[in-house]
């Protein structure tokens, strides 16, 4: 299993969430993070989802695609009468080349199972990569968080064509671990991650989902960070409170590139 995660680069991805409060608080923590990032020669990359206004600004911050953009929805029409959303040729002009889909804030909000999978097919159908966001709201001994996570997975995955499928990244991030400074286990973490690869490989065969990479995400910091991956085969974390404090972002990101090059 390690040699099979081994051979893709890792991501880090920041998910900012709504936050910070204007377009100068999300430049200055992006130079941050940018500059912190910058240091680090080995492989390693690093995606930052901020708020959707303030894509364009950042763009310029970026020129060289060091950094990675990316959104944190996209809704699966090119354009028309939907007030409120955003497309992905919208999202690609303004410099976003990856979009998270299906983050468990988003389906609390009433995105839909159905929109998730149209979301997702639009994203990656235009190039864009696409990281889904799977978990279950809680575990209990029967294992039916198993169950949820294979549903939210097949739901999602139902209409994506095999040749798209290595531009998407799964995201394992349990509903009790997010925003709560309390993550998963590793143990947990490895279990899922396991499962996850399984149901992709039933579904697109082993080569391609094989070349899918899975991230962690729920209460990752500079202090658990090195523990996950230590006991996991994850391919690097999405990261939300802690990518708002720039020094511990990166910290993050060296911790996961450090382990990496010693796999
Ligand atoms: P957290 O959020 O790191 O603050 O738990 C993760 C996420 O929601 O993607």
């Amino acid at each position: 299993m390690r040699s099979m995660a081994k051979k893709h680069t890792p991501l880090v991805a920041a998910n900012w969430k709504m936050h910070p409060k204007s377009v100068g608080a999300a430049k200055k923590l992006f130079l941050e993070i940018r500059n912190g990032v910058k240091k680090e020669k080995r492989p390693v990359h690093v995606m930052v989802a901020p708020p959707t206004p303030f894509l364009s600004d950042l763009q310029r911050l970026s020129p060289s695609g060091s950094i990675a953009l990316g959104a944190q929805s996209v809704f699966h029409e090119a354009q028309g009468a939907y007030t409120g959303e955003v497309s992905v040729p919208m999202l690609k002009s303004v410099g976003a080349t990856q979009v998270i889909v299906g983050h468990s804030e988003r389906r609390a909000l009433g995105d839909t199972d159905t929109e998730i999978a149209q979301d997702l097919v639009a994203a990656l159908k235009q190039n864009m990569t696409a990281i889904l966001c799977i978990g279950e709201q809680k575990r209990d001994s029967h294992g039916h968080h198993f169950n949820i996570v294979e549903e939210q997975l097949r739901s999602a995955v139902a209409h994506i064509p095999k040749t798209k499928v290595k531009q998407m990244v799964v995201a394992y991030e349990p509903i009790w671990a997010i925003g709560t400074g309390q993550n998963a286990t590793g143990e947990d973490i490895e279990e899922m991650r396991l499962f996850i690869q399984k149901l992709l490989s039933d579904t697109f065969g082993r080569k391609a989902a094989d070349a899918v990479r899975v991230l962690y995400g729920g209460s990752v910091n500079k202090k658990n960070a090195a523990d996950i991956l230590e006991k996991t085969s994850v391919n690097g974390f999405l990261v939300g409170g802690a990518s708002l404090r720039a020094a511990e972002f990166v910290e993050i990101v060296k911790i996961t590139a450090e382990h990496h090059a010693k796999a």
